[in-house]
């Protein structure tokens, strides 16, 4: 049997103490896609994609890649196994330059390489691979931060709210990155996002998720207009 989903949760749950901030997650993430994720501050979605990466070992249900058990794997055997993520707050060592780190996520990661110089392009990064990253702006961080993430040659790639703190013209350029990451490699991408409009362009599918539970996936021409959603998300002044 085959099956176009790379990754599967199956009935994922995360308590911290006695606090449940994940409740029963089952959805599939289809091979290729951009898998949108939304939902209020505090919903869970950060604790969703730490879940999905090994950051958290979620403490009911089970995640899978390609439908093997991968629930206990810790965030470097998944990054081996083709997982990456990238941070809110942009992560660059500032005492090296771009290209070094560029090459620091290439000494990560498993077997497969994604080519060097494809990423650089694709991040934008060719002026500015000798310059130190502690000097450059925040999209520069931000695509920095992407292509040693791509560095590690990733299937699928996680980023939580990738879009924070850019401009509108910086969110074009960035939403163009990451849907050339997609054309060059075939890198699935799951995006937690507040920009639902920029979201709506670019995911293929949209989750939504409220207080650790799941509420819709679907297109989102579907998402954003239903009315719970509209109601729990969209009329709280999230979107930009
Ligand atoms: N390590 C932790 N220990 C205790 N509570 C946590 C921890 N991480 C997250 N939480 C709680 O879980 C909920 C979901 O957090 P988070 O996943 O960061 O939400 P989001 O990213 O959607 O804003 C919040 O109430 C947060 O306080
Ligand atoms: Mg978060």
């Amino acid at each position: 049997m085959t099956s176009n989903h790379i990754m599967s949760l199956k009935a994922v749950g995360m308590r911290f103490g006695s606090f449940q901030a994940l409740s029963d997650l089952s959805f599939d993430i289809d091979a290729g896609e951009v898998l949108g994720v939304a939902g209020p501050n505090g919903a869970g979605k950060s604790t969703l994609l730490n879940v999905c990466t090994g950051g958290l070992c979620p403490t009911s249900g089970s995640v899978l890649l390609d439908g093997q058990d991968i629930t206990a794997l810790p965030r470097h055997s998944r990054c081996s196994r083709g997982i990456a993520m990238t941070f809110q707050i942009p992560t660059v060592i500032s005492s090296l330059t771009v290209a070094e780190n560029l090459l620091v996520g290439r000494s990560f990661g498993g077997s497969h390489r994604h080519d060097f110089d494809a990423i650089v392009e694709i991040a934008g990064l060719g002026d500015v691979l000798g310059a130190d990253a502690g000097t450059v702006d925040l999209l520069t961080r931000k695509a920095i931060m992407l292509g040693a993430a791509l560095a590690t040659g990733p299937r699928i790639v996680f980023m939580d709210e990738p879009l924070g703190g850019l401009n509108a013209d910086e969110i074009k350029r960035f939403v163009r990155m990451i849907d050339r990451c997609r054309q060059a490699f075939g890198v699935t991408v799951v995006m937690v996002e507040h920009k639902t409009r920029a979201l709506a362009e670019i995911a293929d599918r949209i989750l939504i998720i409220n207080f650790g539970k799941f509420v819709c996936l679907d297109r989102p021409s579907v998402v954003l207009n239903d009315d719970h959603v509209v109601e729990i998300y969209l009329g709280k002044k999230h979107d930009a």
